[in-house]
């Protein structure tokens, strides 16, 4: 991801999510050493994106979504897949989700995370849970 690729990002985020990061809180992530923010592009336009960030050999996914148009082509697991598959080093990926989001939830299934506790009322706006995720990269 690069600044010129935020205005497509923030309205894909728009359209995704209840409450969608701002365009700060990307270009923030863009200029952390410790971020990885990917894009996936179609024609030069962005389609999809996923933004996380690691320490050490642990690497948290902080938001992941794909155009309305793209979705179920698997480019969320290929995203995902594609920022395991550059950084070896990496052992654990976590994340939260939030409990209604029954999609996003079956997409990580399928790629192997657990569901291992609940952060109750996470989501505080609208009073939801978010259920955490985690995946031993090295039980691939
Ligand atoms: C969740 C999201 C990123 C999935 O992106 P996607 O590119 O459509 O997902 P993929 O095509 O890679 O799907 C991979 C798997 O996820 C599950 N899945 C994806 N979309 C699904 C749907 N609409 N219904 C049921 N399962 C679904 C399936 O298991 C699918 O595998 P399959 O197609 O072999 O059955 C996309 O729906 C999205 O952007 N949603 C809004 C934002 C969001 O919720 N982001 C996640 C925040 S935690």
């Amino acid at each position: 991801m690069a600044e010129d690729d935020l205005d497509e990002v923030m309205a894909i985020e728009i359209n995704s999510f209840k409450s969608p990061w701002s365009r700060v809180s990307f270009l923030n992530d863009l200029r952390r050493s410790d971020a990885i923010s990917l894009v996936g592009d179609c024609d030069h336009h962005v389609i999809a994106y996923l933004v996380a960030w690691q320490v050490k050999d642990e690497v948290h996914i902080g938001n992941l979504a794909v155009h309305s148009d793209w979705r179920r082509r698997g480019l969320a697991q290929d995203m995902i897949r594609q920022l395991f598959i550059h950084r070896s080093y990496l052992r654990w990926a976590w994340l939260e989700v939030r409990k209604s989001n029954k999609t996003a939830r079956r997409l990580y299934s399928k790629l192997g995370f657990k569901e291992i506790s609940v952060r109750k009322n996470y989501y505080e706006a609208e009073h939801e849970d978010a259920i955490v995720m985690a995946k031993d990269l090295l039980q691939d």
